[in-house]
């Protein structure tokens, strides 16, 4: 599927991951990238800072998160020496070619780009002005996050489904370009969505996220992840009542990490009434902290020696560089008619 095809995947530094981002979204695109690499192709990771400030404006909260992510992706095994591993904010030539696209860029397409509209749904139905609270960066984010794909040639996005839409502005514009200047200035994009991700359910039976206080965290403590584990919602019924697994939230968690052999154990001892949800409670805080024991001590390490991500980064920026420089070349001689 990606024979020397070029995989590029971003990453805002907003938010702690926790346990579902993790399961869901970061190891699936670590294992993304490395299979990309092993068919012969490349992988782009990025942390896209730049798009991070038009929501959070207190640096220190910002430089905490950009440090979390980045220790986290390397802590969840992505490999500096074969991912290029960058930060936005040290590609100056993304925003050079963002400038470019701009002019491309129909205004309609940022009206309907879901992140405005959403901004403007939530002020509506608070009763505020429409652009309440907007800034120019959530508004044309998708045109900057077109020049983050557009930069490297790259041929795969892979995207959870509400970025579809952006990779879709951003394969719009680079074609109108193309199309103006009758050339190929620019690599059309596609997306990939991986169906089979995890959705892991937080502590509370809904989605796990951040904004609904029912996460599962990640790299904390163990007792800080017991005491979230035994947070999961339960009923009253006695250990010996047998009971539907499918009914039961610790289960429906347990499912996103645990081995088949693992997961038939739970199901059998609640169906039979041998294990009660103490027992449940417990067997998932084991896979939990299983999973993440390594991955967890790499974690700190990193955090506690930021100068060598700070390297890692650096070399980063380096090895991509050349390619936004060639991307930038090809579009100022073109627009510019200097050639
Ligand atoms: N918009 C993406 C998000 O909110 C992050 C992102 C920025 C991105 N630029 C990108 C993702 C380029 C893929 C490619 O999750």
């Amino acid at each position: 599927m990606f024979d020397g095809k070029t995989v590029l995947t971003g990453v805002k530094p907003t938010g702690t991951p926790h346990l579902g981002n993790y399961l869901g979204a970061i190891k699936p695109a670590i294992m993304l990238g490395a299979k990309a690499l092993e068919q012969g192709g490349k992988h782009y990771m990025f942390i896209a800072d730049y798009h991070a400030i038009n929501a959070e404006k207190d640096a220190a909260v910002l430089n905490q998160k950009l440090k979390e992510i980045a220790c986290t992706y390397l802590a969840a095994g992505l490999d500096p020496l074969k991912s290029v591993f960058y930060r936005q904010s040290d590609i100056p030539e993304i925003l050079e070619i963002t400038t470019i696209l701009y002019a491309y860029t129909p205004k309609g397409f940022m009206n309907k780009a879901h992140a405005y509209k959403a901004a403007v749904e939530k002020n509506r139905l608070a009763g505020k002005p429409d652009d309440d609270g907007i800034n120019m960066g959530l508004y044309t984010y998708p045109t900057l996050m077109a020049a983050d794909i557009l930069s490297f040639n790259t041929d795969i996005v892979p995207v959870g489904k509400d970025q579809v839409q952006h990779v879709e502005i951003a394969r719009d514009i680079a074609g109108a370009i193309n199309a103006h200047y009758g050339k190929d200035l620019l690599h059309l994009p596609s997306y990939h969505v991986e169906e089979n991700v995890a959705v892991v359910p937080g502590v509370d039976g809904r989605k796990m996220s951040k904004s609904y206080g029912n996460v599962i965290p990640l790299f904390e403590d163990d007792k800080a992840i017991k005491k979230a584990v035994f947070s999961i919602k339960t009923d009253s019924r006695p250990l010996e009542e047998p009971k539907n697994p499918d009914e039961i939230l610790v289960y429906e968690i347990y499912k996103s990490i645990a081995t088949p052999e693992q997961l038939q154990e739970m199901g059998d001892g609640l169906r039979q009434g041998k294990l009660g949800y103490g027992h449940i409670k417990n067997m998932l805080l084991d896979a939990v902290i299983a999973e993440i024991k390594d991955a967890r001590e790499k974690y700190n390490y990193y955090m506690a020696h930021f100068n060598e991500v700070e390297d890692m980064l650096a070399q980063g920026a380096l090895k991509a560089r050349p390619t936004a420089q060639a991307t930038l070349k090809r579009l100022k001689d073109a627009v510019f008619g200097r050639e």
